[in-house]
């Protein structure tokens, strides 16, 4: 069984994934046909895709820049796997901008060919995880992380999962990949919020005005995201995903660095020697913690 068939059947297999992801689109997604001005965000999940959709829906939409159009981040930029309001992609007008955090192996022809333009942004591995734990206890539609030490094994040797060759892969998805046309961290966003900005809007040669990164940096800062129902998913998760309890978030604590706050010595260094066997030669440099 190849790398794609074990990603289907763990689709197939879990209530879960069969309940939020079509999979025989998938299967099918081979031939989706992909236009030369699609924008597409490639991450790994808990790696800032909900803040590069937001900052891409405020580049590109002017009513989401000054608040006139009550409509989710998620519907301008939804995940291409994810189709939870069923939108007709095939006659969204272009460009059209999606999310995905699916493997190579599974996106459409046309993005391997490099046809349309592709934004994929990586977090260092130790917070990825992190966030990911959390939002595992979180949501009732994952695997409940449980405590760290579970967690980390099964983040780790990548068996358990909902999305299990995804983890031990993905990690390193962009480096296997030619796709891959620009990259940006997320401490990058972090630390220069608006030149991160005005680096994606070159990259997609969209001209802003002044007054309009102004509006994007402000209102892609993280406690603007976290007080606005329409950018943090607060509701999504409520009404359509499932929480395990009201507490908790999915814009969580937004920091680089908090796997120090998790991680006992002994988790550190056994992560360190996975790190170093499976991504030490990757040409990207993660940051660790400011
Ligand atoms: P934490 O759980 O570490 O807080 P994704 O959208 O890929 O699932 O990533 C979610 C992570 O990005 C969460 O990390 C979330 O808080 C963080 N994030 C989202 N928007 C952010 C912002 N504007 N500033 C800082 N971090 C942000």
């Amino acid at each position: 069984m190849d790398n794609k068939d074990t990603y289907l059947l763990n689709f197939k297999d879990y209530n879960f994934e069969s309940s939020l992801v079509d999979a025989d689109f998938i299967e099918n997604l081979d031939d989706f046909e992909i236009r030369d001005d699609d924008v597409f965000i490639i991450t790994y999940p808990k790696s800032g895709t909900i803040w590069t959709q937001q900052i891409l829906s405020l580049i590109y939409f002017e009513g989401h820049r000054n608040r006139t159009e009550d409509l989710a981040t998620l519907d301008r930029v939804p995940f291409l796997e994810y189709n939870i309001r069923k939108m007709d992609f095939l006659n969204r007008p272009s460009p059209r901008l999606f999310c995905s955090h699916l493997p190579y192996y599974l996106v459409p022809k046309g993005l391997k060919n490099k046809k349309a333009k592709i934004i994929y942004v990586y977090r260092n591995p130790k917070d990825v995880m992190t966030s990911y734990f959390h939002f595992s206890n979180l949501v009732v539609t994952l695997e409940a992380g449980n405590d760290m030490e579970h967690f980390m094994k099964r983040f780790l040797d990548g068996n358990e999962t909902v999305w299990p060759d995804h983890r031990r892969t993905a990690m390193v998805y962009p480096f296997k990949v030619d796709v891959v046309l620009n990259n940006f961290s997320y401490p990058q966003f972090f630390q220069d919020l608006r030149s991160s900005v005005l680096k994606i809007s070159r990259f997609l040669e969209k001209e802003l005005s002044e007054e309009d990164v102004e509006a994007i940096v402000k209102q892609a800062t993280f406690q603007n995201m976290k007080s606005d129902p329409k950018a943090n998913y607060d509701e999504i998760l409520k009404h359509e995903i499932g929480k395990r309890t009201d507490e908790g978030h999915f814009l969580r604590k937004g920091t680089v660095g908090d796997w120090k706050h998790h991680f006992t010595v002994e988790q550190n260094e056994r992560f360190d020697k996975i790190f170093e066997k499976n991504m030490k030669n990757l040409p990207l440099k993660f940051i660790w913690d400011l």
